[in-house]
């Protein structure tokens, strides 16, 4: 049985008061969110105040990117040593805005997620076709790509810690979500990949979220799919009772 995991990606939302604000609220309507992992993703200037505030709760905390380096001369970059001193458990990786935005490849990606892991972070990495792909017919050809290179030379006994992220970019803060097939197809399909690469028991302990214009009123019906794990949540992320009724869908 997979824990059920539900993500909030703030992304370059709130300041250090307003996410104070939003943790806390979040945290009211969570008073016991044990049967789900559930993860807040802040800014990197609001993870230390957000960890604060869920300090002795089940929440736990996560960055929204990690530098591959260990640090030095990498301007603008974060390390893992950074945030884990700051109590991040979990790192979202590879997320279409950084691949879109800031040219992130799966090389970089993949190294990522291998220095997560050597130190203990939990990376969550994000994969997912443009329309133009969908539309072409290439959405697994896509997906396959993004999964292989990003998990390159993860051990099978790593797939227990990470976490896969379906986010179909066309579906990211546009309102429209992938139906719950459509979904599922994917997940099943990410899924038979990480067999085929290390085995049937890796393939069923990794959770794999979906990811893209997830709210209240969709989330009890994607959960239900056999192979959708939890979600990543933007938009209804920034709202406490949004966020909380889509933790609630999943227990
Ligand atoms: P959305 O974002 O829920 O606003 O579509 C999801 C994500 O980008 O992780």
């Amino acid at each position: 049985m997979r824990k059920k995991i539900i993500a909030g990606n703030w992304k370059m939302n709130k300041t250090v008061s307003e996410a104070v604000d939003l943790a806390s609220a979040i945290k009211r309507e969570l008073a016991d969110c044990s049967a789900v992992d559930v993860v807040l993703c802040p800014p990197f200037t609001a993870v230390k105040a957000v960890s604060d505030v869920v300090s002795e709760t089940l929440i736990t905390v996560g960055a929204q990117n990690m530098s591959s380096e260990e640090n030095g001369a990498y301007t603008g970059e974060i390390s893992h040593s950074m945030l884990k001193e700051l109590f991040v458990r979990y790192v979202i990786l590879g997320h279409s805005e950084r691949r879109e935005y800031y040219k992130e490849t799966d090389f970089w990606i993949n190294k990522k997620v291998k220095k997560a892991l050597e130190k203990n972070l939990r990376p969550i990495l994000c994969v997912g076709e443009k329309l133009e792909d969908r539309e072409a017919g290439n959405t697994e050809k896509v997906v396959e790509v993004q999964v292989r290179e990003g998990l390159k030379d993860v051990p099978a006994d790593a797939y227990t810690e990470l976490v896969i992220a379906y986010e179909p970019v066309w579906a990211i803060g546009t309102g429209k979500t992938a139906t719950s097939e459509q979904a599922q197809e994917v997940h099943a399909f990410i899924r038979g990949i990480i067999k085929d690469m290390v085995g049937k028991e890796a393939a069923d302990a990794v959770r794999i979220q979906y990811g893209g214009s997830m709210k209240p009123d969709n989330a009890a019906e994607l959960l239900a799919q056999p192979d959708i794990d939890g979600g990543l949540i933007g938009g209804a992320a920034l709202d406490a009772k949004s966020f909380a009724a889509i933790v609630k869908a999943a227990m």
